[in-house]
């Protein structure tokens, strides 16, 4: 008889976790199954679960390192730099700059070499309807594939790119110039292999701007069909929040979206901590990838 009771919530992916108080140390056996059913299930929610920011991060270190936000240090808790506000609150008296996170398609900090492997959101307050997020299964994504198109990707490198994050236009144009600076373009490989599972999954989002070597012309329409195919209805559990809903997701087998799909007069507020994950992929130069002008202009050359 385990300690805790897991309760499949999607055919994809998705479990809520109850008989368990988050606030209390986690013992071994508690922490086992919880692993277990993350990796069956990819996303734990975890409700009535009413922690402050330092019971946030005390759960959050049973499994992992912390990311301390270094990556975007304007958008953490001035207090608690393992944490990152997630908000549409006023901040400063000017509104939050976090108030748009997570509006296109992606798996957390792939914009950096060292992507976060889970992440947990803890639901504060919510609107009275909408503020949902999309969780998608990239194992299924790729399991899914034709034999030789998995062959294909197989041979891909990503180009993440931190500028392709949706609304950083409405946010401080001097913390985005930070932003983009501190996180040139990095290259991942599409196919990954899960360090515990052992299973494959894509590592896809509408944050990547091209692969490796292939021109924008050849590489939109494939990155277009993966996406696509990666957030099937099928492959997608939706998550309609409410207050203390603790969230735990698997990045390295997942994607997810924020949708924007409440009244932005309603507050809004989430804490998230993530945790760290492996060092992966490497840092592109621009201009390293070819454009098609200078194709052109090397085949005219040689012929
Ligand atoms: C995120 O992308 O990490 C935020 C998700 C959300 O606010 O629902």
């Amino acid at each position: 008889m385990g300690q805790i009771n897991v309760e499949q919530l999607g055919f994809a992916l998705g479990a809520q976790v109850t008989g368990i108080d988050l606030r209390q140390p986690l013992n071994d056996l508690s922490r086992k199954e919880i692993l277990d059913a993350w990796h069956r299930h990819l996303v734990l929610v975890f409700p009535d679960q009413d922690l402050d920011a330092n019971q946030q991060i005390a759960f959050s270190r049973n499994f992992g390192e912390l990311e301390r936000n270094d990556f975007q240090p304007h958008y953490r808790d001035p207090d608690h730099p393992e944490i990152l506000l997630v908000t549409n609150k006023h901040l400063n008296g000017k509104p939050s700059e976090t108030r748009n996170t997570g509006r296109n398609w992606h798996s957390d900090l792939t914009y950096t070499n060292r992507p976060a492997k889970a992440s947990l959101l803890l639901c504060k307050e919510r609107p009275p309807v909408g503020g949902d997020t999309l969780f998608a299964n990239l194992y299924l994504a790729y399991e899914t594939l034709s034999k030789p198109m998995r062959a294909f990707v197989e041979t891909l490198e990503a180009i993440h790119d931190v500028s392709l994050i949706k609304g950083l236009e409405k946010r401080d144009p001097q913390k985005v110039a930070d932003l983009k600076r501190t996180n040139p373009p990095v290259a991942h490989a599409v196919v990954k292999v899960h360090p515990e599972t052992g299973r494959k999954a894509l590592l896809l989002g509408q944050r990547i701007r091209g692969f490796v070597g292939y021109t924008e012309e050849e590489s939109a329409p494939i990155l277009n069909f993966l996406n696509e195919h990666a957030s099937s209805p099928e492959f997608v559990y939706r998550h309609r929040w409410s207050v203390n809903d603790l969230v735990m997701w698997d990045n390295r087998c997942l994607m997810h979206l924020a949708l924007p799909d409440f009244d932005q007069t309603k507050t809004r507020h989430m804490i998230r901590t993530s945790i760290l994950g492996e060092l992966s992929g490497y840092y592109v130069k621009d201009g390293e990838e070819p454009e098609k002008e200078s194709l052109m202009q090397a085949i005219a050359s040689v012929s």
